[in-house]
C-alpha cells in the first residue's frame, strides 16, 4: 500500500478517478474514506518530512541523531530481543556472517567493535578475535553485553562518549567492526571517530562499518551522513576503500545492507 502512495505521481488523474471507481465498488465507501484519509495523512507526512530534512541542514541542527539523542533512546531500548528485531530473517543473518563478517573480519586479531548494543554479532565477533574490545554510547549495552559475555583481560566492554574512542589504546586495533550503528551517527561525530580510527587501527588494519548512505532522506532515522562523505572523510585521513556495497549475492539471493539504501564499507588503514 505504501508503494501505491509513493508512487502516486506517476497515475494521471484520469486513471487514478477510473481506479477509484473500481476500488469503491470492490471496497465499500468505509473502507475508500479510510483509505482516503490514509493517503491525505502519507502526503502531509511526506510534506512535513521534507521540511525537517531542509530544516535540519539549513539550521544545522542534529535532528534526531545527536549523541544525547542517541545515548536516551538505546538506554531505554528494550533489549529483550538482542538486536534481532533488525533482523530480517535468519537466512540474512546467516549471510551477513558469511559474506560480510566472516569473509572481511580476520582471525585471532585485537577487535574492536562499536555500539554491540544487544550483542547481535558480538559472540561472533569475540569467538574470532584474540582480544576484543566493545565501546558503546549506552550504559545499559554496555552492562548488557558484560552479563551476557563476561569481562576479563582479553574482553573488555567500554562506555565510550559517542565521538571519541578514549579506552582504546594507539595502534591497539586490527580489525573494527560497527553494524545499524553509524546509520544513526551524524557527520561531525562520524569524523571524530574516524580520526581516532587513524590513531587506534595499525596499519593494514581493517574497518567494516554499516552505515547510512543518502542523508536521512529516506527515512528510517537515519543520520545525515552520505556514501560520499563517508567515503571522502575515509579516504582524507589515509583510509583506502577495499569495498563499499548495499547489496551483496549469496546463493542466489541478493540481501540488502539495510531498509534505507544502508551502505556496508571496508576500509583499510594503509
Ligand atoms: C540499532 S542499535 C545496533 C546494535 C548492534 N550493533 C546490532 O546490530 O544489533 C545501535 C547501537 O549503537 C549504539 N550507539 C548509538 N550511537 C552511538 C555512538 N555515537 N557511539 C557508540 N555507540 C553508539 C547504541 O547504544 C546501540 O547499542
Amino acid at each position: 500500500m505504501k508503494d501505491i502512495v509513493e508512487n502516486r505521481s506517476r497515475l494521471h488523474l484520469g486513471h487514478k478517478l477510473r481506479i477509484g471507481i473500481i476500488v469503491l465498488r470492490e471496497n465499500g465507501f468505509v473502507w475508500c474514506c479510510c483509505l482516503a484519509a490514509y493517503i491525505i495523512a502519507s502526503a502531509v507526512a511526506d510534506r512535513f518530512f521534507g521540511i525537517m530534512d531542509r530544516l535540519r541542514r539549513q539550521w544545522g541542527i542534529p535532528g534526531m541523531n545527536s549523541k544525547a539523542l542517541n545515548k536516551a533512546i538505546w538506554e531505554s531500548w528494550d533489549w529483550g530481543a538482542g538486536g534481532d528485531e533488525w533482523t530480517p530473517s535468519e537466512e540474512w543473518k546467516q549471510s551477513v556472517m558469511k559474506c560480510v563478517l566472516e569473509k572481511h573480519m580476520p582471525v585471532g586479531k585485537r577487535v574492536l567493535e562499536i555500539g554491540p548494543g544487544g550483542g547481535r554479532w558480538t559472540g561472533a565477533l569475540i569467538e574470532r578475535s584474540a582480544d576484543f574490545t566493545a565501546v558503546d554510547i549506552s550504559a545499559s549495552c554496555v552492562e548488557l553485553c558484560r552479563n551476557k559475555f563476561g569481562e576479563n583481560e582479553k574482553r573488555r566492554f567500554i562506555l565510550g562518549s559517542g565521538s571519541d574512542l578514549k579506552g582504546v589504546a594507539d595502534g591497539s586495533i586490527d580489525a573494527l567492526w560497527s553494524f545499524d550503528v553509524f546509520v544513526h551517527i551524524n557527520q561531525n561525530e562520524v569524523e571524530a571517530y574516524a580520526d581516532e580510527f587513524r590513531r587506534i587501527m595499525t596499519p593494514g588494519a581493517v574497518g567494516v562499518i554499516h552505515h547510512g548512505s543518502a542523508g536521512g532522506t529516506h527515512g528510517g532515522w537515519r543520520s545525515n551522513l552520505t556514501h560520499e562523505a563517508m567515503l571522502k572523510l575515509l579516504r582524507d585521513r589515509g583510509f583506502e576503500i577495499d569495498d563499499s556495497f548495499l547489496e551483496w549475492q549469496d546463493a542466489g539471493t541478493t540481501h540488502q545492507a539495510g531498509l534505507y539504501k544502508d551502505v556496508i564499507n571496508v576500509f583499510r588503514r594503509a
